[in-house]
């Protein structure tokens, strides 16, 4: 692979359905090694690599996506999260507007993970705040399954997600309330996870990436908003996060991490990460499971 500038060199256009193709042959459960489609390579150790030359932008955009073409085989559970926050680490104001913390390279890569991903994961609030489509419009590729995870079974059925039936809708609570949810948006818009809602109220994660996986559903995107990517991280059932940072201050808003106290610097958490630009934000790519290898069950 080398790296050279004339604009003639293959690029992102040309990259794009490689890295579709890749996540298709994952997702069809294909692996070791894949049918990489040429000029891509696949190897045990390292996992897929570009063959020849490409152009600056598809070399970095290769470089950002890898870990998420070099994912786990099908059958084992695996999810990535995002969350695109302010300097002073907010992810929407105080009223819950987030429309945009970030500039348009991040918006354009969040559709690009929804497409390399099998399902797009949300919490209740960001659902009923947003009424958000999920949905890869901004760049080729398939439509993730949309899953909204609303233990408290607050969402109301006239989301945009529930009726406009551009893709697959799961609204995810525990299996006692299936019933009830499935009054409200259809049985086949409920996922009931049994053994979801744990004795303090809270989500088991585990519990819901089981249940989606046996629906097939084993890369997930979890898109936000805070909360919820924290507790994903918080009950180890998260690979990676793209943190994004915008240069914007909000002042008083809506946290991104919200994570338990730590007492002393060297118990903080410091996953390994890699940096990217996206227009005016910066991208942090972080390996939590580096971070925190002995989470995973
Ligand atoms: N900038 C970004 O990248 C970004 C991305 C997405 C969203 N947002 C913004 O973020 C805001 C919403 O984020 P948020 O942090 O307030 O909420 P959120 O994560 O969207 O949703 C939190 C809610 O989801 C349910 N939930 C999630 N995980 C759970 C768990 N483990 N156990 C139990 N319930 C769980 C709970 O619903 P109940 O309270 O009903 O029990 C919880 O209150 C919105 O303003 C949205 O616009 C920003």
């Amino acid at each position: 692979m080398m790296r050279t500038s004339p604009s003639t060199l293959p690029g992102i256009d040309a990259l794009w359905p490689l890295c579709l193709e890749i996540a298709a042959q994952r997702r069809s459960g294909r692996t070791a090694p894949p049918d990489a489609p040429s000029p891509v390579a696949w190897s045990a150790a390292r996992g897929f690599a570009l063959q020849g030359l490409w152009d600056d932008e598809a070399l970095e955009l290769f470089d950002l996506l890898k870990p998420v073409l070099d994912r786990p085989p099908a059958g084992t559970p695996w999810a990535i999260g995002q969350l695109g926050q302010s300097l002073d680490g907010c992810v929407a104001t105080h009223g819950g507007d987030s429309n945009y913390v970030n500039g348009p390279e991040m918006l354009v890569h969040l559709h690009r993970l929804r497409a390399l991903c099998d399902a797009v994961v949300v919490g209740a609030a960001t659902a009923a705040i947003d009424n958000p489509q999920l949905t890869t419009r901004r760049v080729p590729g398939p439509h993730p399954v949309r899953v909204l995870l609303d233990p408290a079974l607050r969402l109301p059925a006239i989301l945009r997600v529930f009726c406009d039936r551009q893709a697959p809708t799961l609204l995810a609570c525990d299996a006692g309330r299936a019933a009830e949810a499935a009054q409200r948006v259809g049985a086949d818009q409920v996922l009931g996870v049994p053994g979801l809602t744990r004795a303090d109220g809270s989500a088991d994660l585990r519990a819901l990436q089981a249940a989606l996986l046996r629906r097939g559903l084993g890369v997930l995107f979890v898109e936000g908003g805070g909360v919820t990517v924290s507790r994903f991280i918080e009950q180890g059932c998260l690979d990676r996060l793209h943190l994004s940072i915008a240069p914007v201050i909000i002042g008083a808003g809506r946290p991104g991490l919200q994570l338990p106290r730590s007492t002393a610097m060297r118990d903080c958490l410091r996953p390994p990460g890699r940096v990217f630009r996206m227009g005016a934000d910066v991208l942090w790519d972080l390996d939590l499971r580096a971070a925190m290898p002995g989470q995973r069950a």
